[in-house]
């Protein structure tokens, strides 16, 4: 059997891998001229997320420069609601444009009567993908599936789209908490469904972003961060034992640990805020740590791009490790200091 060893699967495991794994948040995306050659024929971005074959070629982009570790599969937390029958559009330039849901009554209108339809063309997409990577040699390359933890995605939701302050959201939680928790109901089960539905096509780990639980008080955080991620798990885990799950709270501070130790997931990814030297000691003892290079420090290069790179190896190695970014590439990014920060991690002595 053409079997390789997948180092990134092997940490998420708990194993010793055989070189640092790597891969990065939105690595297929618009610093890449190929993604954007695509995209400029696509005519929008859900036309690439909703079409199998371009999104499995999107996914592969980065595979084919940079041989990662991990592929994560071209697609968008938002797709969900749109299963749901949300309205969403991706206007570009000014990023995702949802009808806004602002009550009770407004949450009533999701329905999964299309739900796995819509969806359908995620999962071919997977299946797509794992054959390419097996059948162009990548091997040792596994491939995430994701979804947005409910807490980011209903920010989406009732905002709207993007948000400085999260006014709407936050006020219908102070307001309404049984409004909020029926549209929480609906994502716990839809989003579950999703992963399950991912893993069933060939997904071999799965990442659940919550990019906006940094901005929660720490009772707010158990309710609307812990408790709906601790079902989720609950629920994949029920059906698919041993793939791993990664939670991402991005920007989560000290509720960190609470996140680790009470949703259940299988490794943390970090933001740039978290010290390597903490994570280290207080997080890396309990599970697998992925991160947390400044996207914008890559975008930068120079000095300050191999000082950084050195301190989070330096600092992470001793335990279970994957390489990632805090955050998603950022589109400026040139592509020649991808592929210095790559040459950085591999040239490092595990
Ligand atoms: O990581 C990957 O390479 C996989 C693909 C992926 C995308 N979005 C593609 C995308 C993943 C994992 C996401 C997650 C996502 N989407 C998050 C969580 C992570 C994070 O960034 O905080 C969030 C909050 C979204 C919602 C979203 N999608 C926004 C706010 C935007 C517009 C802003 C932006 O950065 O462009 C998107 C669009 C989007 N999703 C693009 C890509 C490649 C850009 C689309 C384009 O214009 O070409």
């Amino acid at each position: 059997m053409n079997y390789q060893k997948k180092n990134f699967l092997e940490v998420l495991k708990g194993h010793k891998p055989d070189h640092i794994p790597f891969w990065f948040m939105r690595q297929a995306g618009r610093y890449l001229p190929e993604y954007r050659e695509l995209r400029a024929q696509a005519g929008g971005f859900l036309n690439m997320a909703y079409n199998p074959k371009t999104a499995s070629e999107i996914t592969m982009q980065p595979i084919r420069r940079f041989n990662m570790d991990a592929a994560i599969i071209f697609s968008d937390i938002l797709v969900i609601p749109h299963a749901l029958g949300q309205q969403l559009d991706f206007v570009q330039g000014e990023g995702p444009k949802l009808n806004p849901l602002r009550s009770a009554s407004d949450f009533s209108t999701l329905n999964f009567s299309k739900f796995q339809q819509v969806l359908a063309p995620v999962h071919e997409a997977i299946s797509n993908t794992r054959a390419s990577l097996q059948s162009e040699g990548y091997n040792g390359t596994a491939l995430i599936g994701f979804c947005g933890a409910p807490w980011t995605v209903a920010c989406y939701m009732v905002e709207g789209g993007s948000s400085k302050d999260f006014l709407n959201i936050k006020k219908l939680g102070y307001q309404d908490e049984r409004a909020l928790n029926g549209l929480m109901e609906i994502l716990v089960e839809s989003s579950a469904q999703y992963l399950i539905d991912q893993i069933n096509a060939g997904a071999e780990a799965v990442q659940i972003f919550d990019s906006w639980a940094g901005i929660l008080d720490a009772q707010a955080f158990r309710k609307w961060v812990i408790q709906p991620t601790r079902q989720i798990v609950d629920l994949v885990r029920n059906v698919h034992p041993d793939v791993p799950i990664i939670g991402f709270p991005r920007c989560a501070g000290q509720n960190y640990l609470s996140y680790i130790q009470d949703t259940g997931v299988s490794a943390v990814g970090i933001d740039p805020s978290v010290d390597t030297k903490w994570a280290a000691r207080a997080l890396q003892t309990l599970v697998p740590v992925q991160g947390n290079l400044d996207p914008i420090c890559l975008l930068a290069g120079g000095d300050s791009l191999v000082m950084a790179v050195e301190k989070i190896i330096g600092d992470m190695k001793g335990g279970n490790f994957i390489f990632n970014l805090g955050h998603g590439i950022n589109k400026d990014t040139p592509v020649e200091h991808v592929e210095q920060l790559v040459a950085l991690i591999r040239e490092h002595p595990l």
